[in-house]
């Protein structure tokens, strides 16, 4: 606990710094985190005064009736997931989130190609937030990869709008928030486009997933997972949010992901530890993901050699091959000023469970205090 008062007091200095170059910026809103279960902490365990929105993860979605559903191993853990997290903070929020990255993509794509389908997930999702306690629902189609797709990604997004807007006027209840995690960039990497205005039209926000530019399992070279800034391959978070902004996303309604994990990978050469260089595969787990707590064990019981790239925004370590990738406090706190200077809604955490005692998290809050207040002078 004291190690983590120290750090925050060390970068509310260089945050603060760097705050005051900004000449102008807007209070974010969000600052949001994904909990799924069996990732390491319980929802009663997650400090919630640390965030503003919380994100359950994952209901499914039923192929055969498309239909959303939860499912019975997470039933009880995610019907008490709101009461759990609002004991610590009151008037956090939460979000049930669909899909997710091993979900069925193909699934997701019939749903959405018909409208009897796409009225069977949206009914079924407001019906199940509603019984299980939760303030809106959050969409993760991973992904939409064609024009055709994303069109009907668009179709859902308005119709779940409609259909959210006339259940809260019938319930009387707070309209439920609708929120989607999308591909960092509205230009997937197959050449399709998302839907950006019925996005910006239906949904209260999205969550921008900037990261994994780079993983042992799918580059040619190391390189920063989540860098705000091209480190040279033309992909970064600042390259995903100027592309989202120039296709017609209000920036008050981009959420900046943070990934509060990092990919290790195995240096060919452990002389050889910049960025760009050649690996022969993961290291430490069976695809190279590790989170945040654990990168601070490994640095403390290796010695790692820890380096902060301030040009693109990213840290790595190092040990003897061990070469690994990941956002450390420094990254966390540019990236808030970041936020805050493009005027982004805020950001949020994939996934609470790979923070280190709450020190990224606290970081997040901290700046975006700071910043808050400065734009009120
Ligand atoms: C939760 O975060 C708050 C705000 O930073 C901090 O004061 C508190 O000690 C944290 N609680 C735990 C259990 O880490
Ligand atoms: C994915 O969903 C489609 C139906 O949309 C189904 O045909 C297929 O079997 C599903 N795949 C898996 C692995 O469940
Ligand atoms: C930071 O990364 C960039 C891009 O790879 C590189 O050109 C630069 O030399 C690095 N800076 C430091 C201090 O390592």
């Amino acid at each position: 606990m004291a190690s983590s008062n120290n750090h925050i007091l060390l970068f509310l200095f260089f945050s603060f710094l760097s705050l005051l170059q900004i000449n102008s910026c807007m209070a974010q809103n969000v600052k949001g985190g994904y909990w799924f279960p069996n990732s390491g902490i319980t929802a009663s365990n997650i400090n919630s005064t640390l965030f503003t929105h919380l994100f359950c993860a994952f209901a499914d979605l039923d192929a055969s009736t498309n239909q959303v559903v939860i499912s019975s191993t997470n039933a009880q853990t995610f019907a008490a997931f709101t009461s759990d997290v609002q004991q610590k903070n009151p008037s956090v929020e939460t979000l049930l989130s669909i899909g997710g990255g091993s979900s069925n993509a193909t699934a997701f794509a019939a749903m959405a190609s018909q409208s009897s389908s796409r009225k069977s997930f949206i009914d079924s999702s407001i019906a199940l937030a509603r019984s299980n306690g939760f303030h809106g629902l959050d969409l993760d189609w991973e992904y939409p990869d064609t024009d055709e797709k994303m069109t009907s990604l668009g179709l859902l997004l308005q119709e779940w709008r409609t259909m959210a807007a006339a259940e809260a006027a019938s319930s009387g209840k707070d309209a439920l928030l609708l929120s989607a995690a999308v591909y960092y960039s509205p230009h997937y990497w197959s050449h399709a486009d998302y839907p950006v205005t019925a996005m910006a039209a239906s949904l209260d926000w999205i969550n921008a997933m900037s990261y994994d530019f780079f993983g042992p399992g799918w580059s040619s070279t190391t390189g920063p997972l989540a860098a705000l800034y091209d480190p040279g391959n033309g992909i970064s978070g600042d390259i995903g949010v100027r592309a989202w902004i120039q296709a017609g996303m209000p920036a008050e309604q981009i959420v900046l992901g943070f990934p509060f994990y990092g990919h290790a990978f195995v240096l060919s050469n452990a002389n050889d530890h910049s960025y760009f260089a050649p690996f022969t595969g993961p290291a430490i787990s069976s695809d190279g993901t590790i989170v945040y707590n654990n990168i601070k064990k490994y640095i403390s019981q290796n010695s790692a050699t820890t380096v902060y790239n301030s040009t693109v925004v990213s840290a790595y370590c190092y040990s003897g091959t061990t070469w690994i990738s990941y956002d450390d406090t420094q990254t966390i706190s540019t990236k808030v000023v970041y936020a805050g200077e493009k005027g982004l809604k805020g950001y949020f955490a994939w996934h609470v469970a790979g923070d280190d005692d709450w020190v990224l998290s606290q970081t997040g809050e901290f700046t975006r205090f700071v910043l808050y207040t400065i734009c009120k002078v």
